[in-house]
């Protein structure tokens, strides 16, 4: 509750376009993991995520949006898949989801799952945010460092997600090996480039 007011108090003082997090845990009995770690993807989850995301949207009193993480592992209490049950948490808590194209591609390659089949599936009414990072690709897993540029394939599924979603913000992550500024904004034409084309003549200039 000290963290909520704290983030209730900056919220009102800078009033942001929405207030985020990611859709998992971080630790237990004290201990930080410093890792963004899934959930077991079940019904017993949900209920405990719903009752939590209320809690929070209530003292906020705004929605929030969940963000999907990348993941490295499964658990053999999951009974869903991972857009099912990011679906159903945000159909169930009426909030709203910010997409991370990183790492559905990330996740969708540690898991051999399709990262289309994640895309096509969420919730249209849903999303309001798009990020984009780059990841290191070891070949039989891939970690999400956000330390590189954004990889073909990515772009490739962020293209998808516009043709499916429409004009949605777009955000490019990058926490490490950062390039110059340069570089950083011809990344960023990268992605009002494949916007324009996507989107004309909807509105696409005010996506990224
Ligand atoms: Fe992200």
């Amino acid at each position: 509750m000290d963290y909520l007011k704290n983030l209730k108090t900056l919220a009102n003082e800078i009033q942001p376009k929405w207030v985020s997090d990611h859709l998992c845990w971080t630790g237990v009995n004290q201990q930080n993991s410093h890792d963004l770690l899934p959930l077991p993807y079940n019904e017993e989850a949900i209920k405990h995520v719903v009752e939590r995301v209320k809690k929070v949207q209530d003292y906020l009193g705004r929605q929030i949006l969940l963000e999907n993480v990348s993941s490295y592992i499964t658990y053999s209490d999951s009974s869903m898949s991972e857009w099912d049950f990011l679906n159903a948490i945000a159909q169930a808590a009426d909030c709203h989801i910010l997409l991370d194209i990183n790492n559905i591609y990330v996740s969708a390659r540690n898991h051999g799952f399709d990262a289309l089949d994640y895309i096509l599936a969420m919730d249209k009414k849903r999303i309001r945010q798009f990020h984009l990072a780059g990841h290191t690709d070891y070949g039989d897993y891939v970690i999400d460092t956000h330390d590189q540029d954004v990889c073909d394939p990515v772009w490739d599924l962020y293209r998808s997600a516009l043709q499916t979603f429409g004009p949605i913000s777009t955000m490019i992550e990058r926490d490490d090996n950062i390039p110059t500024l340069e570089n950083l904004v011809a990344e960023l034409d990268i992605a009002r480039d494949i916007a324009q084309q996507v989107l004309t003549p909807q509105r696409s200039k005010a996506c990224v």
